[in-house]
């Protein structure tokens, strides 16, 4: 399928163009680290070792899913269409995907690629330049990687950075030394002469530097663009569009990197800065359109940012021919369902059918304690019901998803990580092997910000866009032991507190998620003159870049006792109040 190229509607009136990536918030780490650090889910497990999934929302019903069905992997990336892109290629720096995000926050379209993807793989995607990630080894090191060697052939402007510099330098000539000692920190470079690359950078810059090995001497044709104190050659060129830096333009530490990495975006490699949100919406739907033609297609909306976003494109495609399918299992938070209704139903008119299945799921649920139970009947009963509902809508072609680019880029295979680890978990049949469906997985190129960012472009509400992430499983492993249809109650009741007087706070967007959890232990209390025996209900808020790691949130204390006073007061059953002061780790986030 072809597509054509995106389109800017900046200059027509009342169109504004929305960037699709922001800075992320996170800081860069400070070290470089191996592959290792790759591959791994959110609670730092390695990919497919736990219990769990990867992304905190959607992945878990989209995994479901995927094994429900047993949809075919999805098309191979290099079957579809590209925007204008610049190829980073991953020599295992932990900076990669920075560098990729950087990238794209000049509106240019990055795309993450092993560093030894083949020069047709490459050129796949639509390349107008490569840059090549720093990385752990050693260019010295037996079998350090190496990319495709047409990289250095200057048909495309290629970047290096400190791996990829050095590589660069090696391969092409260059004197590449082990350093007596690693360069690592903050450091000083002066620019030699003029660069393109370097251009309104200044004479001199702070920048970040973490590398063993240095340049001593660059290969012929190139010559030295900047110097430090401890590297000869911080930055060279050749005239061909080959250039290389020893320190991290991507990082924040290096002040001027945004400037760099324009220069070799925008100006060397030239490219348009035309890929938004609003081009990404335009571009997605036509190419959406294309492909399901008469076709009739499925999603199962979970109430999560991903599918809601992913659902909406394709319904802004083919209209009616999309179905949406909600199971609500009773385990979501209050009127969460209503606003999926509201939104889906009535305001953008989809074809949407509300399964109610909370009776289901809790007589399943009746007397289970063990969280790893409560997970695996969730998700079975899930299949089931999903199965049920699908195969009453006859014939089905597609199937909707809302794969994120991490769950892409970490899983090294077309099948997410998720689904195969709850295969394993299930093993589930799926329905008969006469319903097959392809895959329409519209936002497998974005980072969840991005994501953010195109269902605000489609009009989706901030409730749902903005929202933290929330479990599959839902309020079941926030409830410890048994789910009843009471405990249930009084857990919504509170969380629905604690959510109100953090957005009154004005702190819901700083934190990575907040939420209560109902303990199974009951404490004395007194109310009025009367002696009680009732629940305590712990308080759960944490900040975190991306649920691997997390810090318990030093909320203020008029919050706290905000948050506390209600709940004893307005919600029966509970006469105590606690906040969760532990990080993770050693801490998980949810207690279950
Ligand atoms: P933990 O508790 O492991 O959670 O620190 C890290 C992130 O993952 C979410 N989480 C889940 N998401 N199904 C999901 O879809 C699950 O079973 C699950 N368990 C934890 C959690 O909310 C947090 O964002």
């Amino acid at each position: 399928m072809r597509l054509s190229p995106p389109r800017t509607l900046k200059d027509e009136p009342g169109m504004t163009e929305r960037p699709l990536s922001d800075s992320p918030e996170e800081q860069p780490e400070t070290h470089e680290s191996g592959p290792a650090e790759r591959g791994r889910t959110v609670h730092g497990e390695a990919a497919n070792a736990g219990h769990r999934v990867l992304a905190p929302d959607d992945a878990e019903v989209d995994a479901y899913l995927e094994t429900a069905l047993k949809a075919p992997p999805s098309r191979r990336a290099d079957e579809t269409s590209h925007p204008q892109t610049i190829v980073v290629l991953d020599f295992g720096s932990q900076y990669a995907q920075l560098i990729a995000r950087r990238v794209r926050e000049l509106n240019v379209y990055s795309e993450l690629l092993p560093h030894d993807a083949g020069w047709d793989e490459i050129t796949s995607r639509n390349p107008i330049g490569i840059i090549l990630s720093g990385g752990p080894a050693s260019v010295h090191d037996e079998g350090s990687p190496r990319p495709d060697p047409r990289v250095w052939s200057g048909e495309l402007p290629v970047l290096g950075i400190c791996y990829g510099m050095q590589l660069m330098a090696h391969e092409l000539g260059g004197r590449v030394e082990p350093a007596s000692k690693r360069e690592y920190g903050p450091a000083l470079v002066t620019a030699a002469g003029e660069s393109r690359l370097l251009a309104g950078v200044g004479s001199s810059a702070a920048v970040w530097m973490s590398h063993g090995d240095s340049i001593l001497e660059p290969p012929p044709g190139f010559r030295a663009i900047a110097h430090s104190n401890s590297s000869t050659v911080a930055g060279m060129a050749n005239g061909d569009g080959l250039m290389g830096l020893q320190f991290h333009p991507e990082v924040v530490h290096t002040a001027a990197g945004r400037q760099i990495l324009r220069n070799f975006v925008l100006g060397i490699a030239g490219a348009r800065a035309d890929w938004t949100a609003t081009s990404f919406v335009e571009t997605t739907i036509d190419e959406i359109r294309a492909r399901v033609g008469e076709g009739r297609v499925i999603c199962a909306l979970s109430g999560g940012v991903d599918s809601a976003v992913a659902a909406t494109l394709v319904h802004r495609a083919v209209g009616d021919q999309l179905t949406c399918i909600y199971v609500d299992h009773g385990l979501m938070r209050k009127r969460e369902s209503e606003l999926l209704r509201v939104t889906f139903g009535e305001h953008f008119g989809m074809r949407l059918r509300m399964v109610d299945a909370r009776e289901r799921f809790l007589r399943r649920l009746a007397g289970v304690t063990d969280p790893e139970e409560k997970r695996r009947i969730i998700g079975d009963e899930f299949i089931r019901v999903f199965e049920e509902e699908a195969s009453s809508l006859g014939e089905i072609d597609f199937l909707t998803q809302g794969t994120l680019y991490p769950d892409v880029i970490e899983s090294k295979t077309s099948e997410s990580k998720a689904s195969v680890k709850i295969k394993t978990h299930h093993n589930v049949g799926g329905l008969p092997a006469d319903l097959r469906f392809s895959l329409i997985e519209p936002l497998r190129h974005l980072f969840k910000d991005e994501v953010r960012r195109v269902g605000q472009e489609l009009g989706l509400p901030d409730a749902m866009v903005l929202r933290q992430p929330f479990p599959g499983p839902g309020l079941a492993i926030r409830i410890i032991g048994e789910v009843t249809p009471s405990r249930l109650e009084t857990l919504r009741e509170a969380d629905w507190i604690v959510i109100d007087e953090i957005k009154a706070a004005g702190l819901y967007r700083e934190l990575w998620q907040s939420f209560a959890i109902l303990t199974p232990i009951d404490t004395v209390g007194v109310m009025g003159d009367g002696r009680t025996y009732a629940n305590v209900v712990a308080v759960r808020a944490v900040t975190s870049d991306d649920g691997m790691t997390a810090d318990w949130a030093r909320l203020p204390y008029e919050v706290l006792a905000k948050i506390s006073s209600r709940i004893v007061n307005e919600v029966s059953g509970v006469n105590r109040v606690v906040y969760d002061i532990s990080s993770k780790p050693p801490a998980t986030i949810e207690w279950e």
